[in-house]
């Protein structure tokens, strides 16, 4: 079994409860990039997941010279605001969602949801959670991994596990939403975990940028 150590660049709890859901269950260890809270944060203000996740990777990887680092960037899309929030997931319920640095609450994020798919019937409130993972060294992206979730978003939370959108977003093969899920369990369905999966399949594939 491999004993590989990730350093992943996010401070989100939420996240790095995933991360590390996905980790143990691959007999890796995640751990957050030294001093991340004391570095510049980066402005998230690419066009798609790929783009922020690059960007991030890219400039956080300068802190760690010569260490492989991750960074995810992701969201929920839902097919009936098409695609909405996407990439604005993190800020969907401030005053300007395009506005840079405008995160607000998971709550408030929700109950714009609410209101906004309010009156949509079940089986109109199809939606996709996307999550791409750059991984990048001294400056460049070596390579990025793209994983998906299928969903249906409820009218009313379920559940206190997880994060951001999880309590609105129901898994029918689970019979449960994402915030019903132990970090364990999420991270065997979750855009994550299959995002992580793929990293993790490059980097034992023994390819020349994960040495
Ligand atoms: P990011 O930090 O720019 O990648 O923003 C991600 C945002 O997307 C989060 O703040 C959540 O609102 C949402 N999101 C991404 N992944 C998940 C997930 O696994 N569960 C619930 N919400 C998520």
């Amino acid at each position: 079994m491999t004993t590989h150590r990730i350093l992943v660049a996010t401070s989100n709890p939420g996240k790095l409860r995933d991360f590390a859901g996905v980790a143990e269950a691959h007999g890796v260890s995640i751990e957050m990039v030294p001093d991340f809270s004391s570095l510049t944060q980066v402005v998230e203000d690419g066009a798609t997941f790929d783009a922020n996740a690059r960007k991030k990777a890219e400039a956080y990887s300068l802190a760690v010279p010569g260490e492989l680092i991750l960074a995810d960037d992701s969201g929920l899309e839902i097919d009936a605001l098409g695609g909405a929030p996407g990439v604005y997931s993190a800020r969907y319920a401030s005053a300007d969602p395009h506005k840079l640095d405008s995160n607000v609450k998971d709550e408030a994020n929700n109950a714009r949801v609410l209101r906004e798919l309010n009156g949509i019937p079940m089986e109109k409130r199809t939606a996709q959670f996307v999550c791409v993972l750059a991984a990048a060294r001294d400056g460049t992206t070596m390579n990025t991994f793209r994983g998906v979730v299928e969903g249906v978003i409820l009218d009313f939370p379920r559940g206190h596990n997880g994060f951001g959108y999880d309590p609105l977003f129901y898994f029918p093969q689970a019979g449960k939403t994402l915030a019903e899920l132990t970090a364990v369990e999420k991270s065997r369905y979750s855009h994550r975990g299959a995002a992580f999966r793929r990293f993790l399949e490059w980097l034992n594939s023994g390819n020349p940028g994960s040495t």
